[in-house]
């Protein structure tokens, strides 16, 4: 059998950890079958309990934009851990690693580090909230933005997989204060500000949304959004937990030319560790404590461990910043290939793809919002992913979330995934 050792490590699991993970989407539920349990990885491979190689296009769901194990990050992490791993004083690396954030992302004075993208966008919105004066917010069905009660309204990713996007727990007064909105359609933001005047205090957006599979914004529908919260003295806030550091350098505000007053990251900016932050120009981000009246800490926020991977990640992209180019050659030689075999092999699918983050649903029509996504083929998903496994090439066990690419996959792997993705989609 080939996953004998990871199903073993499943059922011990589930003894002691709710579901057998950490986090929900790990746990196989809309793909079927049993987790595989990672025992390394390394550039563009990772290596389970049994002994199985995969191509890796998950990629720890985003961070390894540079591939696993990237030699300056561990080299980086273990020479800090020598010095000790937590002080709760602040460090001269939290100010290095800031400064070089904030030099490469337009439109920002001042960052905040915190442990994940959950609580980076929580604490945006808390901000956003504080200097408004204002309560509600409008997300966009589909995206997600972390696990926080505010967002826990149609979420996308693993909420969308267990079909129940209202988590019981939320509470109806919070979810009043999240208005919900379909994405790239900008009557609908137009009709929220119409009903909530003066009440929006944010909009907060994926702008290239990646938790219903890989959705761009349609032309100026960002221009938009920018347009109208200037006419409404609201925020606009870009969650770029996906976006940062991988479409580029700057992330989405540069690749689409577009301002966001506050932006959330996550995954790159801690090279595989847990970091989370979010940033804005001086006259809201001094509206923090303890400059200001917005409660937002941290234990563990900028550990030395986490900056230190963070910092290499970042130090790295910021040298070769051809490294956005090669990936969007990457993705698009990838995105051409699987069209050209899907087609040949009578398979009706949309391929959705910006610079590397791709996605394929099992749908002939276009994808541009959570309705239209939710037409792809959930059965020919589940055949195409545990075929892929067989393979040898592991994508996100659900229809719902992007591909991640990462510099480190070779032309060769690109191949191989395609002739692994014919062999697979002939027997549909
Ligand atoms: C766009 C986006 N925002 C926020 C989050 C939450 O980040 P984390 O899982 O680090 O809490 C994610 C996670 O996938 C995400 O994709």
């Amino acid at each position: 059998m080939l996953y004998q050792r990871s199903s073993q490590l499943f059922t011990e699991a589930e003894e002691v950890i709710p579901g057998g993970v950490n986090s929900p989407v790990r746990a196989f539920k809309s793909v079927g079958g049993t987790p595989i349990f990672a025992k390394s990885a390394k550039g563009a491979y990772v290596y389970d309990e049994d002994g199985n190689r995969f191509v890796d296009y998950i990629n720890s769901w985003g961070p390894m934009v540079l591939g696993h194990a990237y030699e300056p990050v561990v080299s980086a992490v273990i020479e800090k851990a020598k010095l000790g791993t937590s002080f709760g004083m602040p460090t001269a690396l939290e100010t290095e690693i800031a400064k070089l954030a904030v030099s490469m992302v337009p439109n920002i004075d001042k960052i905040r580090f915190v442990n994940s993208g959950t609580e980076a966008c929580m604490s945006a919105i808390r901000l956003a909230r504080g200097f408004t004066k204002r309560d509600k917010i409008i997300k966009f069905a589909g995206c997600y933005h972390g696990h926080s009660d505010s967002f826990l309204i149609q979420a996308g990713s693993g909420a969308i997989t267990f079909g129940s996007p209202n988590s019981p727990g939320v509470t109806a007064g919070t979810a009043k204060d999240t208005l919900l909105a379909s994405y790239n359609d900008i009557q609908n933001v137009k009709d929220l500000f119409e009903a909530n005047k003066n009440e929006i205090a944010a909009i907060i957006i994926e702008p290239v949304a990646g938790n219903m599979g890989c959705i761009p914004p349609q032309q100026d529908f960002l221009e938009a959004l920018r347009q109208i919260c200037d006419d409404n003295g609201t925020l606009l806030i870009f969650d770029e937990v996906m976006t940062g550091f991988r479409l580029a350098k700057g992330g989405t505000q540069e690749l689409y030319n577009i301002k966001a007053d506050i932006v959330c990251f996550g995954k790159v900016i801690g090279g595989g560790l847990p970091v989370g932050a979010f940033a804005a120009r001086n006259e809201i981000m001094n509206y923090l404590a303890p400059l200001g009246p917005v409660y937002q800490a941290g234990t563990l926020s900028g550990n030395p461990l986490a900056m230190a991977a963070g910092l290499a990640m970042l130090k790295a992209l910021n040298a070769d910043q051809a490294v956005f180019t090669r990936l969007e050659e990457k993705t698009a030689y990838l995105e051409k290939g699987i069209a050209k075999v899907l087609t040949s092999n009578n398979v009706l699918h949309t391929i959705n793809r910006v610079g590397s983050m791709i996605s394929v649903h099992f749908d002939a029509n276009p994808v541009f919002d959570f309705e239209t996504a939710k037409n792809g083929d959930n059965d020919t998903f589940k055949k195409f992913f545990h075929g892929l496994l067989v393979e040898g090439v592991y994508i996100a066990p659900s229809a719902y979330e992007t591909w991640f690419i990462s510099d480190a996959l070779t032309y060769e792997d690109l191949d191989f995934t395609i002739r692994a993705v014919d062999k697979v989609s002939k027997d549909f």
